[in-house]
């Protein structure tokens, strides 16, 4: 296969994760390039399920090599969970799991700010995952993060570790008047053990990557999060810290854009998102309820209810330009299969106008009302089937009317089911 980025299209969960591990069949090297552990990215293979937060969700395959790239914002603790619990199921990672020497560390005083300053917030709350993500990424910014390859020489860490926590301390007592429960000493002694054991995963990744891609091995880039959570392109402020969009494989991979042949959206075929902000196809009402049972849309970092609605062709079209999609996979067909009537949105009424396009500005995107087109279901289950033609004759017309709609892109696959197995390909790559 050739190297390709995968990306989800909407606000995350499409189900990134189950094409990353059927698609790792055919690559050599996965690797995760942004956001941390706010990701919650589930595999299931032969019934077995594994949620990886950190740990590139190709590592299922025992002879992939799997890396944890620059511009990802590293949680140790989370890392070596997953490696606990991979192990504890008979998956070793040893000398085929690396992490950039360049990604920031998420501590624990950057988790204790993210939920000090969302708690802080009285309206325009985002509801982040509580993992640190943003506070981790600002202290990059800011040039004051500490870095994985920092850790080879701890001591010269520990002023620069003091004089953060004691800047959090501050800012979360004086500013926030919360209580700062952590103790400077037990974060820098955690860190120090941690730095011993995470000395033999962490390497230069863009110099492996250069190598690989020379050798002409076959790359796969998990992207986190989705389309409208980019930094710039998203639904701001209501978004994650890092960018999103598939650009973001070159940055945080250490890689140039002439390495990539391929970009797959992940297009779940309803819409979901959880956390705060717009949501214009969203569904308050018993289709909404019935899709979350169905499609056990529950996150798979904070277990929180995903907020569901119709698939928003306007959304996916915008992902399609912003990433330069090539392939969609749509995915979750199946939870759609007991519904009488399914609708889709073609476009948009804005201020009276029709308009195809998603806006950026949020005072226009508050006010769009969603246009929709509604066909008859299929009323059967899709878990069993094979092949397209195995389709009844709604399912298609509905699949065909969504690719219709988002320019015709090539389907690579359709998923009818979360197991590996219920993967019906379409066109290869
Ligand atoms: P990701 O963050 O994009 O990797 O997606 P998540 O893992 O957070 O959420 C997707 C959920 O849907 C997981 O529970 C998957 O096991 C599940 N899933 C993936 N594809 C399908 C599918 O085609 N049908 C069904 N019913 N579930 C799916
Ligand atoms: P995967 O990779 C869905 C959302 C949070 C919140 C916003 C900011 O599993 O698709 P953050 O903790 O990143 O500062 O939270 O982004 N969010 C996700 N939503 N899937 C994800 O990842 C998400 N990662 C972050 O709910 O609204
Ligand atoms: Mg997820």
């Amino acid at each position: 296969m050739p190297n390709a980025v995968v990306v989800g299209t909407q606000w995350g969960d499409e189900g990134k994760a189950k094409v990353i591990d059927y698609l790792s069949e055919r690559s050599d090297v996965i690797i995760r390039y942004q956001g941390g552990a706010n990701a919650g990215h589930t595999v299931i293979v032969d019934g077995r399920k594994f949620v990886f937060h950190m740990v590139p969700s190709g590592i299922m395959y025992p002879d992939k090599v799997c890396i944890v790239g620059n511009g990802v914002v590293f949680d140790c603790e989370q890392f070596f969970n997953e490696i606990r619990d991979l192990g504890t199921h008979g998956v070793s990672v040893t000398g085929r799991l690396f992490v950039s020497d360049q990604a920031h560390l998420v501590l624990p005083y950057h988790k204790v700010f993210d939920r000090a300053s969302e708690s802080h917030m009285a309206n325009g709350k985002i509801g982040t995952t509580g993992r640190g993500i943003g506070p981790a990424y600002a202290d990059k910014a800011l040039r004051r993060g500490i870095r994985v390859g920092d850790l080879r020489r701890f001591d010269d860490c520990v002023n620069r570790l003091k004089e953060n926590i004691a800047e959090k301390k501050f800012i979360i007592e004086q500013y926030y008047h919360q209580k700062f429960e952590l103790d400077a000493d037990e974060i820098i002694e955690s860190c120090r053990s941690q730095a011993g054991q995470l000395a033999p995963y962490i390497t230069d990744t863009h110099q492996y990557l250069f190598a690989m891609v020379q050798k002409k091995k076959r790359l796969l880039f998990e992207g986190a999060q989705g389309t409208f959570l980019d930094i710039d392109h998203g639904t701001y402020p209501f978004v994650t810290s890092s960018n999103t969009v598939s650009g973001a494989a070159c940055t945080g991979g250490g890689v140039g854009p002439s390495a990539i042949d391929h970009v797959i959206g992940i297009v779940k075929t309803y819409t979901t998102r959880v956390g705060n902000g717009p949501f214009p196809t969203e569904l308050s009402d018993a289709t909404g309820e019935h899709i979350r049972a169905k499609g056990a849309e529950f996150g798979a970092t904070t277990g929180r209810p995903r907020r569901c609605g119709w698939f928003d062709t306007v959304m996916v079209r915008k992902s399609a330009h912003l990433n330069g999609l090539t392939r969609l996979a749509l995915t979750k067909l199946d939870v759609l299969g007991e519904l009488s009537d399914i609708s889709m949105c073609t476009h948009y009424e804005i201020q009276g106008k029709k308009t195809d396009s998603f806006p950026a500005d949020p005072y226009l995107l508050d006010s769009a009302r969603p246009v929709y087109e509604t066909m008859p279901g299929w009323k059967c289950d899709l878990t069993g089937c094979k092949k397209l033609s195995d389709f009844p004759a709604n399912a298609r017309r509905y699949i065909d009317r969504l690719q219709q709609l988002c320019y015709s892109i090539p389907l690579l696959l359709v998923s009818v089911g979360p197991d590996r197995v219920q993967t019906i390909e379409v066109e290869a790559i």
